[in-house]
């Protein structure tokens, strides 16, 4: 049974984990954080090659400043804390997104935990984490466009996909969203243009290894055709 490449997250529902359970939003993301470390190892342990968290959308933002604030230190908190234990499980770590819009102390974390995880390997091989925070898939795809106009290069597929974020990662093949909705929310696009969605209902908080086990289960019956027959794909498969 296939395994993804690269697997994207929308980790979704965290406030509403909370809410349930008459605590503040916060406490849902708190936990959340233990989800993702869990989720970080499984996904490791499975051989997959990249895998894509959505931490913080470019939307975001919106939310009142004492969440906003809250979550920007659970960054810094967390790329302090879990840099040097990532590293030793052989998981490169990368913060993706529009890194203009983050404070000094969270430019120097990104920093820190970028370089202590650069060369990251274990048991000779490693894993990518890309973290998106200020990410948004719409800004991905522009960032790429404007440095093809400043070079003034081409505007094609194929030029415009190697200006894209997270050049190491390749195509997405399975975005998992949690939280009960269908919908992507700005996370990544271009490179999501033939993933398989898994919608599922659990709360982020709630997500752990064997909900990822049922997803790679899902993925691995798919028959992931870009186009092509059905037919097309058993004849190369035989
Ligand atoms: C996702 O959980 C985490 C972030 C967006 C940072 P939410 O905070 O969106 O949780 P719900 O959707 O309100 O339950
Ligand atoms: C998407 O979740 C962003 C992250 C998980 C970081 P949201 O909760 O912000 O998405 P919407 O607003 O419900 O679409
Ligand atoms: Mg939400």
């Amino acid at each position: 049974m296939s395994t993804p490449q690269h697997l994207a997250v929308i980790m979704d529902g965290n406030g509403r984990w909370a809410k349930r359970r008459f605590l503040p939003r916060i406490e849902g993301h708190r936990r959340g954080i233990e989800s993702l470390r869990t989720i970080v190892s499984q996904a490791r342990r499975r051989g997959i090659h990249s895998l894509s968290v959505f931490a913080f959308s470019s939307e975001n933002w919106r939310r009142p400043e004492d969440e906003v604030s809250a979550l920007m230190r659970f960054f810094v908190a967390g790329l302090e804390r879990e840099a040097e234990p990532l590293a030793r499980a052989g998981v490169r770590l990368h913060v993706v997104g529009d890194k203009t819009g983050f404070s000094e102390e969270l430019i120097g974390a990104v920093q820190r935990a970028e370089a202590a995880t650069a060369n990251a390997v274990a048991e000779g091989s490693f894993m990518h984490l890309n973290v998106c925070i200020n990410y948004g898939g719409r800004w991905d795809i522009v960032q790429a466009a404007r440095k093809l106009a400043e070079q003034g290069e081409a505007i094609d597929v194929a030029s415009l996909e190697s200006h894209l974020t997270m050049q190491w990662s390749g195509p997405v093949d399975l975005m998992i969203r949690t939280g009960g909705e269908s919908r992507i929310s700005n996370f990544i696009l271009w490179q999501a243009a033939y993933a398989e969605l898994y919608f599922t209902e659990r709360l982020w908080p709630d997500f752990g290894a064997e909900d990822l086990s049922e997803a790679l289960d899902w993925y691995g019956s798919r028959e992931r055709r870009f186009g092509m027959t059905s037919e097309q794909i058993s004849g190369e498969r035989s």
